[in-house]
């Protein structure tokens, strides 16, 4: 066990794609940003300068931060953001995890340049549960944007309207030859032939799921979201925004002569706009000695060796993977379902409209504003952090414990949606003792069409016990929950049309953020955050923060 100390200088550089240039927050000018290397059970120490205009603060996304929720990082929840010229060091162990996670800005939407690789290894002397890899690679997606994605943002805010998508998705920073003026920013991945490679992939776009796949190559799924599963085979998988997945790749026996196309394309769901061009990067053999890849193909043989993947709206295929994802559940990595539930809770999560502001025109449906709930309260943000409020008995103004168990009122959700789709405001939590055990229902609405959702939930994993499409029917869908061996994770995509069931003990003091991470969704306030009190024994208590927390 040891401590693992970084240095995080956020400053500002200038990165050129696709013949665009901006000037871009970055940590220590590394696009993507420096990759962090712990073991299960190591401290890991960062301290975080600020060297730039704007409020920044880093969320270690998947971290469990048990009894360390002063170090998780969203901006007004757990802390107030780094001021220009400050700094903070978060300081969290890492307890029962091993595989990827990843780290990324938690404030606005600065997440889109400021992210990169958690890559946890097992105790030491302690084997992977599949053969050992030979090599193991951070494969990192992301979205780049000509534009400032901060003028965006505020634009689309400001006018009510849809925010305008990516210019392109990224492989490590990279788009790849099929965007204009991008071939020479291709990632590259050099393998050996009769080798395993471990690939530790990391979706950290921002308003986008996507699928990927590696031609003519089978992937082995292993590891969620820093938690083992049983593995299996498949040669095509879908990642949501933050989702992590580990996979073991197979090169082929002898050098092939041919190079082979990796890619990732979106899976979307209900939006009207949104971007469906490929990122693709090359995956080549080698020789030892020789500086050309053997046999590199140009870009008008790609058909030949570019991975096909499923059309942009397959929700079949994206139910029939997640399905196949189970915990290992077995004497070494034990699935703790609970087995028992102390407090139910029905969510809807979905789009909505807000009333446009007397003095603007606002280009959402019929006038209105773009909006996003849980069970129709809108979050707004508050002007100081939820934790600090709780831990010193200043909830009083900054929010309100009455957060909604269920929908306030009932409709076809995958149905026809109701006349008035008008959500209310409210920065609302829901308050659980010290180790309730939980039952979530997420619900999936159309209003606006059905759209998948990948909800993240901080400071827990929790386990997937069961999905389905239309309607959730307490009387008859519990009664198919798998309570064996669910996958365990921390970011589960709410099915377009449909729900999903997910259990989590409460068994860590502080106050958790939970989200869609499209960050678009969280714009428009499809979040919520869950209080968990101290229970009574000293090693159940979140302890006092650390003294250099920034204040708002
Ligand atoms: Cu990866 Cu609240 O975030």
């Amino acid at each position: 066990r040891i401590t693992r100390h970084y240095k995080f200088d956020i400053q500002m550089r200038n990165v050129t794609r696709l013949c665009h240039t901006r000037n871009i927050l970055t940590v220590n000018g590394q696009f993507p940003g420096p990759k962090i290397i712990a073991r299960e059970g190591d401290r890991v120490v960062v301290k975080v300068v600020n060297h730039v205009a704007n409020n920044v603060t880093l969320h270690w996304h998947g971290v469990r931060q048990l009894r360390s929720g002063w170090a998780d990082g969203p901006a007004y929840v757990t802390q107030c953001p780094i001021q220009t010229g400050q700094s903070f060091v978060y300081n969290f162990t890492i307890v029962g995890q091993r595989g990827t996670l990843f780290w990324h800005a938690h404030i606005s939407w600065l997440r889109s340049t400021l992210y990169g690789p958690i890559v946890i290894l097992p105790k030491r002397g302690v084997p992977y549960p599949f053969a050992k890899p030979y090599k193991s690679v951070p494969i990192i997606f992301g979205e780049w944007f000509n534009v400032d994605p901060e003028a965006i943002i505020t634009q689309a805010l400001q006018t009510g309207a849809g925010p305008n998508v990516s210019d392109a998705f990224t492989i490590n920073g990279l788009p790849g030859p099929l965007y204009n003026c991008s071939a020479k920013d291709t990632f590259r991945l050099s393998v050996e032939p009769g080798k395993t490679y471990l690939l530790r992939l990391i979706n950290a776009a921002l308003n986008d799921e996507l699928f990927f796949s590696i031609a003519n190559h089978t992937l082995t799924i292993v590891d969620v979201d820093a938690i083992y599963v049983k593995p299996f085979d498949t040669d095509i998988l879908l990642i949501t925004p933050g989702q992590t997945t580990n996979v073991l790749l197979k090169t082929k026996p002898h050098y092939p002569n041919a190079t082979f196309f990796m890619s990732a394309r979106p899976y979307a769901t209900g939006r009207g706009a949104f971007d469906n061009t490929t990122t693709i990067g090359i995956l080549e053999y080698q020789k030892p000695n020789s500086s050309h890849p053997s046999n590199a193909i140009g870009i008008k043989d790609l058909p030949l060796f570019r991975p096909s993947l499923p059309g942009f709206n397959d929700t079949t295929f994206a139910a029939n993977y997640t399905r196949r994802l189970r915990s290992l559940a077995n004497a070494k990595f034990p699935a703790n379902v609970p087995q028992t539930v102390d407090r139910r809770f029905f969510f809807t999560v979905g789009l909505g409209t807000q009333p446009c502001p007397n003095n603007q025109t606002c280009q959402g449906p019929n006038g209105t504003k773009f909006s996003a709930s849980i069970n129709n309260v809108s979050y707004v943000q508050p002007t100081t952090a939820l934790l600090q409020a709780h831990f010193f008995g200043q909830s009083n103004g900054v929010y309100s414990t009455n957060f909604p168990t269920k929908p306030p009122f009932p409709f076809n959700y995958t149905g026809t949606p109701p006349n008035n789709t008008m959500v209310s405001n409210g920065t609302k939590v829901v308050v659980l003792p010290f180790n309730t055990t939980v039952e979530l229902v997420l619900q999936d609405t159309s209003i606006q069409g059905a759209e998948s959702h990948p909800l993240h939930l901080h400071g827990y994993n929790f386990f997937v016990i069961g999905q389905g499409f239309g309607n959730y029917n307490p009387n008859k869908d519990p009664s198919n929950f798998n309570l064996i061996d669910p996958v365990e994770r921390n970011t589960v995509g709410v099915p377009a049309g449909g729900w999903v069931a997910i259990r989590f003990q409460a068994d860590n003091p502080g106050v958790w953020f939970m989200h869609c991470h499209l960050e678009v969704h969280t714009s428009w306030g499809l979040k919520m955050a869950w209080v968990v009190l101290d229970g009574k024994l000293p090693n159940q208590k979140l302890p006092p923060p650390p003294s250099d927390l920034p204040q708002c």
